[in-house]
């Protein structure tokens, strides 16, 4: 207790406090409280980009650097809670990126998995391990870890699509490894769609066996899966929280399409105000379609953003969520829910504001 008393908490000046620190050491008692706290304390804030602001820069960034050069021409969605540190939330790295008609960004493969939702584009490609998986708005692709990628546009308009990547997680476990490969082009493996033939028709070949946990298929189209939402939405039950919400899955398995992160595409009808709901997990939220509001935040520091389509927004872990929506809205959501669930860490709160 001497000890205790000693340390200055203030100016850490104390003759005690600069032996050990000059030791490498540091009092617990100084950040117990900080560390184990009585609930998630995130350092990311609720923030929404807003899509008529970002889409200009982007485009500006094209005229600053090439593909090329810049390996991926992409604007980082960084928190304002976390600054210099690269991330949209304390766990999820996401960002813009854009490539221009012809362009081709080279293949490469890294530990940190990756999934891409498409914002504007056509014609335009992502290539997963020699599998051609050409992406119109909506559509959601699957990088697993570890996969040879490449991206190349075709068209003669901007491709731009939002990249959501388990970097943090990788960097934190001191995991993160990457690579070239040789030649600019990963050789093409097999014809596009091949994927979702073998593996998304409920049908299974023989002998398959999983390899990284992740799916085996990469892309998920959008139509696909609004399709499922239309028709839910006619025949299924609305829930007070989410509304109509479907997860994309890795069918082989049953759970999560990347195994370190949670996917999902959701619809509001039009009016649609929904409880209040917050979880554990952190995430990265983009408009496909509609207009409202989002409140995020816990009382009395929630905080209320407009939003339109194509506009990115995050809520930090254990902020409560809720929204009107002014027009029908659907929303594609990616979160580290994934790896709270396997770690037993998982927790939510639906439909209770007081905190
Ligand atoms: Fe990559």
């Amino acid at each position: 207790m001497t000890m205790a008393r000693d340390y200055d908490l203030e100016k850490r000046s104390s003759p005690y406090a600069t032996r050990i620190a000059g030791a490498h050491l540091v009092p617990l008692w100084t950040f117990f409280k900080d560390w184990f706290s009585a609930e998630p304390r995130p350092k990311a804030i609720a923030h929404l980009w807003r899509y008529a602001e970002l889409k200009p820069l982007l485009l500006e960034a094209a005229a600053t650097v090439s593909t090329a050069d810049a390996e991926r021409r992409v604007l980082v969605l960084e928190n304002p809670g976390l600054a210099g540190g690269n991330l949209a939330t304390d766990a999820l790295y996401a960002g813009l990126q854009l490539i221009m008609p012809g362009e081709f960004a080279r293949a490469h493969r890294h530990t940190a998995a990756a999934l891409r939702f498409i914002v504007e584009g056509e014609n335009t490609y992502t290539a997963v391990e020699g599998e051609r998986c050409y992406m119109r708005p909506g559509d959601f692709i699957v990088t697993p870890a570890w996969a040879w990628h490449e991206h190349r546009n075709d068209s003669a308009a901007p491709a731009i699509w939002l990249d959501v990547l388990d970097v943090a997680l990788m960097r934190l476990l001191g995991t993160g490894f990457s690579e070239h490969y040789p030649e600019p082009e990963f050789p093409t493996q097999v014809p596009p769609g091949d994927s979702r033939m073998r593996y998304g028709r409920n049908l299974l070949p023989v002998g398959y066996r999983r390899g990284t946990g992740a799916s085996p298929i990469f892309s998920y189209p959008f139509d696909y899966a609004f399709e499922s939402l239309d028709h839910l939405r006619r025949h299924g039950d609305w829930d007070a929280c989410h509304g109509i919400k479907l997860e994309y899955i890795d069918p082989t398995a049953g759970g999560p399409a990347i195994p370190t992160l949670s996917t999902f595409l959701q619809l509001l009808p039009k009016g649609f105000a929904t409880l209040p709901y917050r979880a554990t997990a952190g995430s990265v939220v983009n408009v496909v379609r509609g207009q409202g509001r989002v409140t995020i935040g816990n009382d009395p520091n929630a905080v209320t953003f407009d939003y339109a389509a194509k506009d990115v927004w995050v809520v930090p872990s254990w902020q409560f969520m809720r929204i009107v929506s002014d027009d029908e809205t659907v929303l594609f959501s990616a979160s580290d829910e994934a790896v709270h669930k396997k770690l037993g860490l998982w927790r939510e709160q639906r439909g209770v504001i007081s905190t």
